[in-house]
């Protein structure tokens, strides 16, 4: 959790001081509202000294293997998949059980206790999307984090009991595996039971995290137990030791993901959960579901060859936010990141999509959502005739469009007809403006990669959403999420992202909060070309559009395409943040186009991800050094 260090806890008390700062403005109902600018926050932790000590050492190829690779960001994980692999498992196989052993070694984001996506795309062309995003419990109402004046309690959907949401986890990989795997739950579990009996060592990075964290982990007693070793610090190299968690991971192992959801998982996880103060009953863990859904795709020429973007439907903003900006851009020349007018163009569809996700992104079983209008061909070509490619536009003059419009427009019928009132909607007319250090909060997801010898090909991206998600380790050992806080816990105030969201996004029972998180999958002339994703929070959508158009759009080398400078435009606030490796002069290039850049370079993202090389048919794995990624191969 980025606010419980020292350095966090000033952050987090900005977004507190920030959502009173708006407040105010709220109540008297301005349409254009401006909140007061905070001050810059100190130094973003995120991956700081892991990234920038070991920069130069960066691998600039892939790890190149004949069968199977899987990239995660743990190494132990990483081989959990291919030892699966090995056994004769497929790519869905070995992605649940690395999703297991995450949830072991990566304790502040890979989980049993929280949600996320998985997209399979089988060798026969068979793709689906596995939703196993947490729910509202049924006791969720709308004002649920409001006083009873209306003011955001900036900490309940943030920490502790209230913050959770229906764990989907174990129903997605129980799901996943059962549709799409050829091994049973106890063959794919036997990794992460062994990693969390007999212990790992402690990474530099969860040391780090789990030191920043100490001041909420401190305050959950069992999370003070097992993470903080009862309020001393665990140093690098140290054993880590979860028999709690080893122990439920049996049961879940021996009876199935009822275990999690009916049995003594559920009684023990819905006792203590009322018993402190939240929500979440043996009911609401009895009904949840995970969903297969159809991905959203999309086709584009580049390059001389054919390519399908597959990628993740709503309750994800990030699929569609992907397509509708790689529409924009289909026509446009991108040169390279070293280009300010490139980088231009991207700012700007990037600040577009924002804005549209802004206002119409939700769950899509509780909200019409005009996909087929945001991903539409014309539409892209209104809001591209929208943008100066020599000057930047202002977020405060940039509203969600009208896709609506597009939905059921057919470009296939002969041009795109003139939509009356033009692509821009009136229905955003809110301006909010505040300090880019809401967006910098770093929080921590996990997304892996996985791709066997037959060419089946898993992307998942699955959270807890902050560190350590809600600070709670239940009884049984694993910690739980504080997804609740990606709902739009009142209306037009930022969520820990600084993101706004939409009414169709308020907290709702039994609804998914929308995310952010797209697992992606690229074919090229019809055959698997590249598995990518990120954590990140809106971030996510900037890395992956990044490095779909680093492979597709810019050939770039699948490691290369891993490690070339990110840059993040989410519409509100109107700054660009650049990463660390940019270039020196792209900053100041950026501004003389009138872009507002955020001072203090971050990094941005974390993909794991996996490309194929079209001529040996080879698996390259490409692990993000900003987290130490790490592929493991056969
Ligand atoms: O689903 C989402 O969009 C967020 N809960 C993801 C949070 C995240 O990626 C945090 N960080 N790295």
């Amino acid at each position: 959790m980025t606010r419980l260090g020292d350095s966090h806890k000033v952050e987090f008390k900005m977004k507190v001081q920030h959502r009173y700062h708006c407040l105010g403005f709220f109540l008297i109902l301005i349409p254009v509202i401006v909140c007061a600018q905070t001050p810059p926050a100190q130094e973003p932790r995120e991956f700081k000294h892991l990234a920038e000590s070991a920069r130069a050492e960066w691998p600039a190829t892939p790890v190149r293997a004949a069968k199977g690779m899987v990239v995660s960001d743990e190494k132990l994980a990483s081989e959990a998949g291919i030892e699966i692999l090995q056994e004769g498992g497929n790519a869905v196989d070995a992605a649940v059980a690395v999703a297991f052993a995450l949830a072991v070694v990566e304790p502040e984001a890979g989980n049993i206790g929280g949600g996320g996506f998985m997209l399979v795309r089988l060798a026969d062309g068979n793709a689906k999307f596995v939703d196993y995003r947490e729910v509202a419990p049924a006791g969720a109402t709308r004002d649920m984090y409001l006083d009873k004046n209306g003011a955001l309690d900036p900490e309940s959907s943030v920490i502790g009991y209230r913050a959770v949401g229906v764990p989907g986890t174990i129903a997605g990989l129980a799901l996943a595996l059962k549709m799409y795997g050829t091994k049973r739950l106890p063959d794919v579990m036997v990794p992460a039971i062994q990693l969390a009996e007999k212990g790992f060592p402690i990474s530099d990075r969860l040391a780090e995290l789990l030191s920043e964290s100490g001041p909420t982990l401190g305050r959950f007693a069992t999370s003070r137990r097992i993470f903080l070793k009862k309020g001393s610090q665990y140093e690098a190299g140290e054993i880590l030791r979860q028999p709690e968690l080893a122990a439920t991971l049996r049961r879940i192992s021996r009876n199935g993901p009822a275990e999690f959801y009916r049995g003594q998982t559920a009684h023990d996880l819905a006792k203590e959960i009322q018993r402190e103060g939240g929500l979440i009953t043996l009911d609401d863990l009895a009904h949840y579901q995970a969903k297969i859904r159809e991905p959203v795709t999309a086709t584009y020429k580049f390059n001389g060859h054919d390519w399908q973007v597959i990628t993740s439907p709503p309750p994800s903003s990030g699929g569609v936010a992907i397509i509708e900006a790689l529409n924009i851009l289909a026509p446009v020349e991108l040169k390279s990141w070293e280009d300010p007018r490139s980088v231009h163009w991207v700012i700007e569809a990037m600040r577009r999509v924002f804005a549209d996700r802004a206002e119409y992104l939700a769950d899509p079983d509780f909200a019409p959502i005009p996909v087929r209008g945001l991903v539409s061909r014309c539409y892209a070509d209104a809001l591209r005739g929208t943008i100066d490619p020599a000057l930047a536009s202002t977020s405060h003059k940039i509203r969600a469009g009208n896709p609506a419009a597009y939905e059921k427009l057919d470009p296939a019928a002969g041009g795109c007809p003139q939509v009356a009132g033009g692509p821009s909607a009136p229905a955003n007319d809110r301006a909010i403006d505040f300090a880019l250090a809401e967006t910098l909060h770093g929080g921590h997801t996990t997304h892996f990669s996985v791709v066997d010898a037959a060419g089946n090909a898993v992307a998942n991206t699955y959270t807890l959403n902050d560190d350590f998600g809600s600070g709670v380790t239940t009884s049984d050992g694993f910690l739980l999420n504080n997804e609740m806080d990606d709902f739009t816990t009142r209306i037009g105030s930022p969520n820990m992202f600084g993101l706004i969201q939409s009414a169709a996004n308020a907290v709702g029972p039994n609804k998914r909060p929308l995310s952010s998180m797209t697992p992606t999958i690229l074919l090229r002339d019809g055959k698997l070309s590249f598995v990518t994703g990120s954590p990140g929070g809106p971030r996510i959508i900037s890395a992956t559009l990044l490095t779909v158009l680093n492979w597709m759009r810019l050939e770039m080398n699948a490691q290369a395409a891993i490690n070339s400078p990110r840059f993040h435009q989410q519409w509100m606030p109107e700054g660009v943040v650049l990463e660390p490796n940019f270039s020196e002069t792209m900053g100041k290039e950026l501004e003389g186009r009138g872009f507002p850049i955020e001072q203090k370079r971050r990094w941005i993202g974390q993909v794991e991800a996996i490309g194929i090389d079209p001529k040996t048919g080879e698996r390259l794995g490409a692990p993000d050094q900003r987290r130490k990624g790490a592929a493991a191969s056969y």
